[in-house]
């Protein structure tokens, strides 16, 4: 049986992926430093699967503990998702980032050489590609020069490991999510944002249940049929199966170059105004509102063109903006 470490394996897309390795019969190890997560999402991830993880808090910061770990564990493969996700934050202390997105990966992919780890899964972002020219967007767009540090440190992450894997045995995935959302069916797990939300979902079920006063819509002077932003707003179910998908890949050797890259999103753009319309619809209630200025950093309009992850990895979302909203929340309604 493949033992697979998910670093950031408590965190929003962590639980969600290990929850779908486990389902599908791998051994699974979690580190996480419980800076961005919770320990009880581990017994929440038990009582979904039947299987309690191993886990180990460990700050991937902390080189000596690293290297102790792989000291003592024999591991097949790795999925990566610990790191600082918060643009705002990153902008106002970017050493913070540089230190916990990079240094970190750094000492993983250090690891994986001495100790001949072959398959790696990195956790990248649709960030990269700024505003696209070109909608939607393709592999091929163009990389833009970053907004945020934090986006910056998927730019460079992706980098690192490309370089690495023509230096070294390493054969790698990045995945570049678009906006991931939504909770397990059993709401045992969702996400947990800490403090005031960034992000508009978690930011929409806190305004319904009555814990924020109204959502600030950023904008709704964009050239779009409605004015506001459009993303490509993706199940984190559906995200974590495509981890699977991207490791069996590897796992299978059937990769065409040491490192691939693909877009995971549903190719479905969806602007704010009709997220808020869906999940009043959806959960039948009112959502209190306002238009504000736009957010700086925001781009227009972002989604994802799948055809290359539908075609080489065997993988498409599966599941509506109705069925993400109205798990949203369920998940809130059980905080
Ligand atoms: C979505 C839309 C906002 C909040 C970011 C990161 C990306 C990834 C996902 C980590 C935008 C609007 C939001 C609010 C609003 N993070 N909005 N009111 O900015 O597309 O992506 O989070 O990997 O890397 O860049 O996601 O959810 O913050 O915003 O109107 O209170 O909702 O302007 O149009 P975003 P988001």
């Amino acid at each position: 049986m493949n033992t697979i470490l998910v670093t950031g394996g408590l965190g929003f897309i962590g639980s969600h992926t290990v929850v779908e390795l486990q389902n599908a019969g791998y051994h699974v190890i979690i580190i996480d430093n419980l800076y961005n997560s919770k320990m009880e999402v581990l017994d929440q991830i038990t009582e979904i699967t039947g299987i309690k993880p191993s886990y180990f808090n460990i700050d991937l910061r902390n080189k000596e503990e690293v290297h102790a770990f792989f000291n003592s564990h024999q591991i097949d493969g790795i999925i990566h998702f610990a790191a600082s996700k918060a643009v705002g934050e990153s902008v106002k202390n970017p050493l913070l980032y540089y230190e916990n997105n990079i240094a970190t990966l750094v000492y993983i992919l250090q690891e994986m050489k001495t100790h001949q780890i072959p398959n790696f899964i990195f956790s990248s972002s649709c960030t990269v590609y700024g505003q696209a020219d070109e909608l939607p967007i393709t592999e091929n767009a163009p990389v833009k020069p970053a907004e945020s540090p934090y986006g910056n440190t998927k730019q460079i992450g992706e980098e690192i490991i490309e370089q690495s894997c023509h230096a070294t045995h390493l054969k790698a995935i990045a995945l570049r999510y678009f906006n991931p959302i939504g909770a397990h069916e059993s709401v045992k797990i969702g996400e947990l944002p800490l403090g005031v939300p960034q992000n508009l979902i978690p930011y929409i079920t806190q305004t319904a249940a009555g814990i924020r006063k109204e959502l600030s819509v950023f904008g709704d002077d964009y050239p779009t049929p409605d004015g506001t932003a459009i993303r490509d707003y993706i199940h984190v179910v559906d995200l974590a199966k495509a981890h699977i998908a991207a490791l069996e890949r590897l796992i299978k050797g059937i990769n065409k170059k040491e490192f691939e890259v693909f877009n995971i999103g549903t190719g479905k753009g969806s602007s704010v105004l009709e997220v808020i319309k869906t999940f009043e619809k959806i959960n039948q209630l009112h959502l209190s509102y306002k238009i504000v200025e736009r957010r700086k950093g925001d781009i227009t309009a972002a989604y994802a063109d799948t055809t290359l992850a539908n075609k080489e990895l065997g993988w498409k979302a599966e599941k509506t903006l109705e069925e993400a909203l109205h798990s949203a929340w369920r998940w809130q309604q059980k905080q």
